[in-house]
């Protein structure tokens, strides 16, 4: 059985395979055609977090599998009361076929993986967002980026989507460059992990505080918010040390002609990226959150081939 915790667990051939199922299962649904490939399977779906694209995507997307979905909000289900994450685990281990969480510690979504003998899907954390890396790798490979031979500059806070990029990057071997600003770089023991990856794969990691030198020539532009869930307190002291990081034309002029931008989502306008860097690239951005449905159709699909193996 394998899991979906962080895309340092997946080959670079598993990453592409993944691809690959959420491509093929994408063009089927287009056509209206919905094949049962989890027929009367049961998600669980934890959310110690807000959401909108990771619930409706994987909500509509196991239903479109043949499947069934349920939301399990931590302000409703008993672990919210303090029952233990590995009790939570061995009760829907006997009731569901996979799982996939939402969660603030990574540890967490090993200890579901441990002691419930199903499935788990990383739907967020701290530490990592897999998931959205494939909708983004997914995207950019359907606007014809080569994915394994890319240059990405990802600007901004060295967060869970950084370390997602680096994890991606070191994989698959392509060049990322990483800007944020003093202090709120990408955590080392990623960064080391990428590192070693690279030697590997062949992936070029540069990490740096300087955004202009990071979107040089690159050909895909990326950010996410300043403030992630659960920093909200310190919202003001980030604004003001995230000053120069606004993704905006000035910024965007120097990535190579018809740079793609791309952002997970939800965009704060102003922020981290100009309302028309934004405005400029919504098809992009919105084809990435639409994505967001075929590509964890894929690692689902693929969680399950793999507990058959
Ligand atoms: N990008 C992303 O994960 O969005 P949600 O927080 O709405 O799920
Ligand atoms: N870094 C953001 C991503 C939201 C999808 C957060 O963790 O809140």
């Amino acid at each position: 059985m394998r899991h979906f915790l962080t895309l340092n667990d997946i080959s670079k051939d598993e990453i592409l395979d993944i691809l690959q199922i959420a491509k093929d299962i994408k063009k089927e649904a287009l056509n209206k055609e919905y094949k049962p490939y989890l027929k009367d399977q049961f998600l669980a779906m934890i959310f110690e977090k807000s959401s909108t694209r990771t619930r409706v995507s994987f909500e509509v997307g196991m239903q479109q599998l043949g499947g069934k979905a349920l939301f399990l909000s931590n302000k409703d289900i008993q672990l919210g009361r303090g029952e233990p994450i590995k009790d939570t685990a061995r009760v829907l281990g006997g009731m569901v076929d996979m799982i996939m969480a939402r969660v603030y510690k990574q540890s967490d979504l090993e200890e579901l993986a441990k002691f419930s003998n199903l499935p788990v899907i990383n739907g967020l954390s701290d530490d990592f967002h897999p998931v959205q890396l494939m909708a983004d790798l997914l995207t950019l490979d359907e606007l014809g980026v080569d994915i394994t031979s890319m240059k990405v500059a990802y600007v901004g806070d060295g967060n869970n989507m950084t370390n997602s990029w680096l994890m991606a990057a070191s994989k698959l071997g392509f060049e990322l460059r990483v800007a944020t600003p003093n202090g709120y770089e990408a955590p080392k023991w990623v960064v080391d992990i990428a590192l070693q990856n690279a030697k590997q794969s062949g992936a070029i990691i540069k990490i740096g505080n300087d955004p202009k030198e990071a979107i040089n020539s690159a050909d895909v532009v990326t950010t996410d918010t300043w403030v992630s869930m659960g920093q909200e307190d310190e919202k003001a002291k980030r604004v003001a040390e995230f000053n120069g990081f606004c993704v905006d034309k000035d910024m965007m002029n120097l990535a190579a002609p018809k740079a793609k931008f791309l952002h997970c989502l939800p965009a704060y306008r102003g922020y981290e990226v100009s309302e028309d860097i934004f405005e400029l690239h919504a098809d992009e951005i919105f084809a990435e959150a639409h994505n967001r449905l075929h590509a964890q159709k894929g690692v689902m699909v693929w969680c399950d081939r793999m507990r058959n193996e």
